[in-house]
């Protein structure tokens, strides 16, 4: 049986055909795929929309973390990451040549915890990255920026959830030396696969551009000085993004709503709803709600009326993954162990009805009588 509610929706209007009908005949008679004018373009607006200095566009948000690592220098040096963020954060760091090191959240706005890094960072720091999870950007991140700052270490942001988020006024990605996006099927904005490196170094920038083409000269194209991949964009991603730009705003106006509606039916229920924090700016790529009861429960009951749940984030930390099970000691990450055993993500995107959510926030109060 086909849920009624699924897991998830993606939908393009007649004008968004149309925007990328006429865009692919444009790329077509440029007939130059990858890496193009349409990236460029990309690359601009990105900037401006999320006002940033520089942008530079990759393959995929994986690739975007693990470039910006690369250009931080991180090779032989440990690079602090909490253990509840998504696997691909542990990849970059080892992609890049450095070390994970995982840290415990806090459970205010989740985010890696300032105690522990102030206890693990140390010379041998080559990074420290905050994930802002389901777009929330935690106050704590202003701590994590001062001790980055008292030890000399960057701090780097990984922004893949958090397309449209601030805090104080200042975007996500522009806090720290570099921000990450990811533009995957299922987030803020999508490009079906993508990512976005931001900063405002011009430094870090021509880095960036030379290790996502081999580690290219900026001076002789067949000359290669660095340590690079192929984390090119293609021009066809690049068009997807321009769509997105354009759409961004209105999407996640929607995701807003959609979160108000889990906030408000909830408010005063066994539910516990995350909300941003004050001067947190939210696009809600997840709605975290801490659950009353086992999330397997939930999911059952939810299936039972034809209602997905979506992935948590995240269900299984990083050092419960079996590639890393053997390397870490689940008592150090207290915190992440309750969150990743309690909270639920419900169905939150743009195309979801207002009327599916207050469905799905019927079902959530009958679970929890
Ligand atoms: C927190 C986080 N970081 C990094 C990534 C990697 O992005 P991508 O799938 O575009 O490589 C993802 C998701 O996919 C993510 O959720």
């Amino acid at each position: 049986m086909s849920l009624l509610i699924p897991i998830f929706k993606l939908h393009y209007s007649d004008s968004d055909r149309a925007f990328l009908k006429n865009g692919l005949e444009k790329i077509l008679d440029e007939a130059y795929l990858t890496n193009h004018t349409f990236v460029q373009s990309f690359e601009k607006d990105f900037g401006h929309w999320n006002s940033s200095r520089y942008s530079v566009a990759v393959s995929n948000g994986t690739a975007a973390i693990e470039a910006a690592l690369r250009a931080l220098n991180v090779h032989g040096k440990e690079v602090l990451i909490p253990s509840n963020t998504f696997i691909a954060c542990a990849t970059a760091v080892l992609n890049a040549g450095g070390t994970p090191v995982l840290c415990d959240i806090e459970l205010d706005y989740l985010a890696i915890d300032p105690v522990q890094v102030a206890e693990k960072i140390g010379p041998n720091t080559g990074a420290v990255l905050v994930v802002h999870i389901g777009g929330l950007i935690s106050p704590a991140v202003m701590k994590l920026k001062k001790i980055c700052q008292d030890n000399g270490v960057p701090l780097v942001e990984d922004c893949a959830h958090a397309h449209g988020a601030s805090y104080k006024g200042v975007k996500a990605g522009n806090i720290g030396a570099a921000g990450a996006f990811s533009f995957h099927m299922t987030k803020v904005m999508t490009t079906g696969e993508g990512g976005m490196i931001v900063t405002e170094s011009e430094t870090l920038h021509k880095e960036l551009q030379s290790i996502r083409q081999f580690g290219k000269s900026e001076s002789n194209s067949i000359m290669h000085v660095r340590d690079g991949s192929n984390f090119k964009m293609t021009e066809f991603q690049g068009l997807m993004g321009l769509l997105e730009l354009q759409r961004v705003e209105t999407r996640i106006k929607k995701r807003r709503q959609i979160a108000a509606i889990y906030d408000e039916k909830l408010k005063g229920s066994a539910w516990k709803t995350w909300s941003p924090a004050p001067g947190a700016v939210c696009p809600h790529y997840k709605k975290i709600i801490k659950a009353p009861v086992p999330r397997v429960k939930v999911e059952e009951f939810f299936n039972s009326k034809g209602i997905a749940l979506t992935g948590g984030v995240y269900n299984i930390p990083v050092h419960n993954q079996d590639v890393f099970k053997n390397s870490y000691q689940a008592k150090e990450f207290k915190n992440t162990e309750a969150f990743s055993a309690t909270h639920i993500c419900p169905p939150c995107y743009p195309e979801l009805e207002f009327s599916e959510a207050e469905k799905i926030c019927d079902v959530m109060l009958e679970i929890a009588k």
